[in-house]
């Protein structure tokens, strides 16, 4: 699966303790950094459907919150190069070098470094993507406001992520068992990632769900068990939610 020593040692000794959200990600991240996206291909589902199912057109502005080395630029080929802007942001310098090089020649990518929880872009964007961001982001909702913000009305926004049921999951939802809500987010917890019963559940209050398919992937890695995933695609319908 192309897990190196380093990304091995890095997941088992966990996230730093350092008081920043910035220096606990670059002291993460900065040891593993040029080994991520090998280490992740098989790891983070479902991101190229992601991507093809948002259909992004030829002229629309794209922006990536939590975007990290810039991966999604893979999965936006050939489209790439007809999109007016692709904006990158994300808070993590050792992720975001990665990134600058997988961009370089691209006059239409944009590397921010920043918090996506108070950044907001000049022009409104077509589409904003988070993936497997928001179980990474403490404060998930302003992230998730600040995306709605930026994005026109009709806008698209595209989510990837881990994620576990609420206990009792809204009608049509699946439902996951005792063992899984509370294996995962201990598990994860310990690299700084907390799947989460609301993202869900928030997404679909604050955009008009286009898409919303919920996995489990079944990891060799880790003797079988399922890991839940979703994929959620929602339209900004006006200016305001509540
Ligand atoms: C698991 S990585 C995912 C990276 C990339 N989107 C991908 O699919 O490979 C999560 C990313 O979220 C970033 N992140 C977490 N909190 C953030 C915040 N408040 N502002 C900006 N980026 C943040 C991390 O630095 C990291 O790059």
């Amino acid at each position: 699966m192309g897990l190196s020593a380093a990304v091995i040692w890095q997941l088992m000794r966990g996230q730093s303790r350092a008081p920043g959200l910035a220096e606990r990600l670059n002291a993460f991240y900065a040891p593993q950094a040029n080994a991520y996206d090998q280490s992740r291909e098989q790891l983070l589902h479902g991101r190229q459907a992601l991507v093809d199912a948002l259909a992004l057109k030829p002229g629309e502005r794209f922006v990536e919150l939590g975007a990290g080395t810039g991966k999604s630029l893979d999965y936006l080929y050939p489209t790439l190069a007809t999109l007016e802007q692709v904006t990158l942001v994300d808070l993590c310098p050792a992720l975001l070098n990665q990134a600058k090089r997988r961009a370089a020649g691209h006059a239409n990518v944009q590397i921010i470094e920043a918090d996506v929880t108070t950044w907001c872009p000049a022009q409104p964007a077509d589409v904003v993507l988070f993936s497997y961001a928001l179980t990474m982001i403490p404060d998930w909702f302003k992230a998730i406001d600040a995306a709605f913000n930026m994005l026109r009305p009709g806008g698209r926004i595209g989510v990837v992520d881990f994620y576990v049921s609420r206990r009792c999951a809204e009608p049509g939802a699946r439902q996951h068992s005792v063992l899984t809500r509370a294996f995962w987010p201990l598990w994860f917890g310990h690299d700084g990632v907390h799947p989460s019963a609301d993202h869900l559940p928030y997404l679909r209050n604050v955009f008009q769900p286009m898409l919303v398919h919920e996995h489990m992937a079944h990891t060799a890695w880790l003797f079988g068990s399922g890991v839940p995933w979703y994929q959620f695609i929602g339209q900004k319908e006006d200016g305001t939610h509540d």
